[in-house]
């Protein structure tokens, strides 16, 4: 059928797609998503689920259509598909010729590796969320910011999360994880009862885009929950190589319980090359209580001033990130600066 249909048409035009900034053009075969032609034509696309939840593989698109297998919006915000945003892992490309640009850091960074890993300690930090120590086979070399993919051998599929530790040059083999309890999660629940202590793990790292970008732009970077993991990695490495930029960091949490690394951030600030501002803000402190700080939602309390000119790191529930980026783009800090990871409880349960 389909040799009478081309008798009579012609053969159809195969589709390719101009990748920026390496500016390679690739062609794609029947039924391939965007990122499905990129990686079988070796090119080192960004990318982790390849479901549409996590972003990593977050392309604009600067000409042609595509066809998106499932909803960009589930994942993307809304000033993100304003802007041009994709995701290339749900994106089937419709003309003879798409051109889409990759993030320039995010084709640079460092690829992702196997390693067998164990569990050496756990500490609890709040009620729900524990600091995991876990020892890699051999170093992990990853960027501040990035996260890890963690299975017990044998379970069907793996959990994700962010390196709490800065990395070293020499790369790093203890490792340390804020891990929220995930109610009727599997892994969490398995965690917190002690039953992964000493368990052989595997991992897969490092994973995801989200980094600290050069340059000395002031920071402003927004935490929620176990959200802090990545962005005390990031703050610790810009310490530790006195990396000189202002910076506010607004950590959101429910009560002044569910607070945690106060010692671990005031080491930061009183080391910090530049001015560094904590604005620790609680949604559901007692009215009553003796807290003396900011409180509701921890966007309510981005400071507008501080905005321009700076870049957003953003690390949290997908509610807290879509709000901030929101109020970051009023506040006239262009989508381009503003980088996140979304922490779903499908991610990390
Ligand atoms: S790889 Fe596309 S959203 Fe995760």
């Amino acid at each position: 059928m389909r040799s009478f249909f081309q008798s009579i048409f012609g053969k159809a035009t195969p589709k390719q797609v101009q990748i920026l900034p390496q500016d390679v053009t690739i062609v794609l075969e029947p039924g391939q998503t965007l990122l499905e032609a990129a990686l079988a034509n070796g090119i080192a696309y960004p990318h982790d689920c390849t479901v549409g939840t996590c972003a990593s593989c977050k392309t604009r698109l600067k000409q042609g259509r595509v066809r998106e297998a499932t909803p960009f919006g589930y994942t993307l915000s809304k000033a993100e598909l304003d802007a041009g945003y994709i995701l290339a892992c749900q994106a089937f490309p419709r003309d003879e010729l798409t051109v889409v640009e990759i993030d320039p850091p995010s084709a640079d960074l460092p690829p992702v590796e196997q390693f067998a890993a164990t569990i050496v300690a756990t500490e609890p930090l709040t009620h729900d969320i524990l600091k995991v120590t876990i020892q890699t086979d051999r170093p992990v070399h990853y960027l501040a910011g990035r996260y890890a993919n963690v299975r017990v051998p044998g379970w069907p599929r793996f959990r994700c999360y962010s390196f709490a530790n800065a990395p070293q040059r020499k790369g790093r083999n203890v490792l340390e994880f804020y891990i929220r309890k995930v109610p009727a999660g599997e892994f969490t629940e398995a965690l917190f009862r002690g039953e992964l202590d000493g368990q052989p793990l595997e991992m897969e790292a490092p994973q995801g885009t989200f980094h600290l970008h050069g340059g000395d732009a002031p920071m402003l970077c927004i935490a929620g929950g176990s959200g802090l993991a990545p962005l005390v990695s990031i703050l610790e490495h810009a310490r530790a190589n006195r990396i000189k930029r202002d910076c506010i960091l607004l950590f959101g949490a429910r009560t002044e319980g569910d607070l945690y690394q106060l010692e671990a951030i005031g080491n930061i600030a009183a080391n910090w090359q530049g001015e560094f501002r904590f604005i620790p803000v609680l949604s559901h402190e007692p009215e009553h209580s003796d807290w003396t700080g900011a409180r509701g939602l921890v966007t309510e309390h981005i400071p507008a001033d501080f905005c321009e000119g700076a870049e957003g790191y953003l690390c949290g529930p997908p509610p807290m990130i879509d709000a901030a980026i929101a109020r970051l783009l009023d506040n006239r800090l262009p989508l381009e600066k503003i980088f996140y990871d979304k922490f779903t409880d499908g991610r990390n349960s």
